[in-house]
């Protein structure tokens, strides 16, 4: 039986208190798809109050902590050694469309280094978690990244950008490469669940560009807790401040890693 930390069960709680609002908000936006206006303001509302409830949960629990979070940005705390970064709706154009496919993310992080990730996937009760050095966990499960060796035969998440065109050809160069390479590419539009089923082998690889803190720090713990392998397109450890991100079981690291490369060298920026 997998047992929480505590501060693991301020993060589970305070998702779980998130989860049931956005359930419910959920409910109205498959009605809101046939009204004449459409469901976004109403989602953006769901978007922030998922945000203020998890912010009471874990100021509650840890006052000082300084917290990053995608709607309200930054904030100081009075300990300079914590804080938490969160994404309270991962996956908004899923859940503006009426799609099932979207989560909670929280991470926490200790002197620079994310010790703890937990990802919340409302529609399936699937709870994604891990601490630093103590493994990752989906509900009461082990997780261990995949163990497949052979590219051809991997399944690889991405994201494609879609507010950012800059870098549009870049991308394509990459997800030409990708496709035909492997056994299939899935864009299922949350990044933090993409990093979580890497994390639950059920992707072998994910890679995206230009993603924030929040959608990909409690993915990065839970991966490399199930013994996943993550670094940025270049191979190097930027990706909190490049957003560049690649992540995949121990074996096809490396391959994929090269094979982006070189379909970035011959890519227009
Ligand atoms: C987005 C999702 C998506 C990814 C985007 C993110 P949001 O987050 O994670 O999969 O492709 O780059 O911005 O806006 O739904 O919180
Ligand atoms: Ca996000
Ligand atoms: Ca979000």
């Amino acid at each position: 039986m997998a047992v929480r930390s505590p501060v693991l069960n301020v993060m589970a709680n305070a998702a779980l208190k998130a989860a049931r609002g956005l359930r419910r908000d959920f409910g109205e936006v498959e009605q809101l798809q046939v009204s004449i206006k459409g469901p976004g303001d109403f989602v953006s509302t769901a978007d922030l109050r998922a945000e203020r409830t998890i912010k009471t949960e874990l100021t509650r629990a840890r006052p000082g902590y300084a917290l990053l979070f995608e709607e309200g940005g930054a904030t100081q705390g009075s300990d300079p050694h914590h804080r938490w970064i969160v994404d309270p709706l991962d996956g908004t154009t899923n859940f503006l469309h009426g799609v099932p496919h979207f989560c909670i993310s929280i991470a926490l992080e200790r002197e620079g280094e994310i010790v703890a990730g937990l990802v919340y996937d409302p529609t399936r009760d699937e709870m994604f978690w891990g601490e630093k050095g103590a493994g990752a966990y989906l509900n009461d499960r082990r997780l261990r990244a995949s163990a497949r060796r052979q590219v051809g035969e991997a399944l690889i998440g991405t994201g494609m950008p879609f507010r950012d065109r800059a870098r549009q050809d870049e991308y394509l160069a990459t997800l030409a490469a990708v496709m035909p390479a492997t056994h299939g590419v899935r864009r299922f539009g949350a990044a933090a669940l993409d990093l979580a089923y890497v994390a639950a082998g059920r992707f072998d690889g994910f890679w995206e560009f230009g993603l924030s803190p929040w959608d990909i720090a409690a993915g990065m713990l839970l991966v490399r807790e199930a013994g996943g392998y993550i670094s940025d397109l270049a191979g190097g450890q930027t990706m909190m401040t490049s957003g560049d991100i690649l992540a995949a079981n121990d074996h096809l690291h490396l391959p994929l890693a090269a094979m982006l490369k070189e379909a970035l060298r011959g890519a227009t920026r």
